[in-house]
């Protein structure tokens, strides 16, 4: 905790926000995101950010076990915006079914933005030669979460569909952001912050190279396309991304429209 007020005390003009996790199987649980809520806003943070996501939690009522039940969802994001001086995101897994309903959840309890993705959850793989997973702890492993360059594509589609439900909503897109060309692609489907993780991880600076990149290729990029700012580009790209049956096909006349326009949707065969 007083990490964050050096660091707000060292640039009070930039914005922290803090990421907070606690249960969610009690009234005691729910009172202790408020206590770390209440802490991080004295301590000067901007806006707080849910870990509703995490996939590392064996507890029923935590992590990404809270983001898979948009009741849970609401329930926790009303617990702190109740509380709250400063906005409110909630973090949310891309392990479920139809995210677009656990972002109603979370804009239900009063989050102010929902960020996405946390981790995909992953295995290590198996090394044919020896048999064992190429990491573990005595010859186990447990599923745990995978970032990096393989989500990009993965957590774009999740930010499409979350985009295209709550255009008038804001978002921070997460996964694989290394660079920003890889950025843009989270700005260009409606966006209006990144985050980095495992880039800034595997920055032997800890992270100021990835800034330092990703700062200077949005000014190449903004330059190159004559943008002031990123309400030039935020979103510009969020309707390209549509059904199956509305990509043309090569040969156009042998198609006639898929699912939909041939009738088998009302279809009650
Ligand atoms: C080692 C590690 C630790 C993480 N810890 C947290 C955490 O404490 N809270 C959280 O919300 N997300 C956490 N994440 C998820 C990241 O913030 C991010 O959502 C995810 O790694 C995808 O972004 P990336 O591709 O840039 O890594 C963690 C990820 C990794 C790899």
């Amino acid at each position: 905790m007083p990490r964050i007020a050096r660091i707000k005390k060292a640039h009070p003009a930039r914005i922290l926000v803090a990421s907070i996790m606690a249960g969610s199987g009690s009234d005691e649980e729910l009172r202790n995101w408020q206590t770390l809520a209440k802490a991080c806003q004295d301590e000067g943070a901007d806006a707080l950010e849910l870990n509703l996501s995490c996939p590392h939690m064996d507890r029923k009522d935590m992590g990404s076990n809270i983001g898979k039940d948009q009741g849970l969802i609401s329930i926790v994001t009303q617990a702190v915006a109740d509380i709250a001086r400063v906005p409110v995101w909630a973090k949310l897994t891309p392990s479920t079914t139809d995210i677009v309903l656990e972002a109603g959840g979370a804009f239900l309890g009063g989050a102010a933005a929902v960020s996405s993705s946390n981790t995909f959850p992953s295995l290590p793989l198996i090394d044919p030669a020896t048999l064992e997973f190429e990491m573990n702890v005595d010859g186990l492993v447990s599923s745990g979460g995978l970032g990096g360059p393989a989500i990009l594509p993965l957590s774009m589609a999740k930010m499409a569909q979350l985009t295209q439900a709550f255009p008038d909503k804001a978002f921070s897109g997460i996964g694989g952001v290394a660079e920003f060309a890889h950025a843009l692609n989270y700005f260009l489907l409606g966006c209006g912050t990144v985050q980095v993780c495992t880039a800034a991880m595997l920055d032997h600076a800890i992270g100021p190279n990835v800034i330092t990149q990703l700062t200077e290729g949005m000014r190449n990029t903004m330059d190159r396309h004559g943008w002031s700012s990123l309400d030039d580009f935020r979103g510009i790209r969020r309707d390209r991304v549509v059904t199956h049956s509305k990509i043309r096909r090569p040969d156009a006349k042998a198609y006639h429209g898929g699912y939909e326009s041939e009738g088998y949707a009302t279809s009650d065969r």
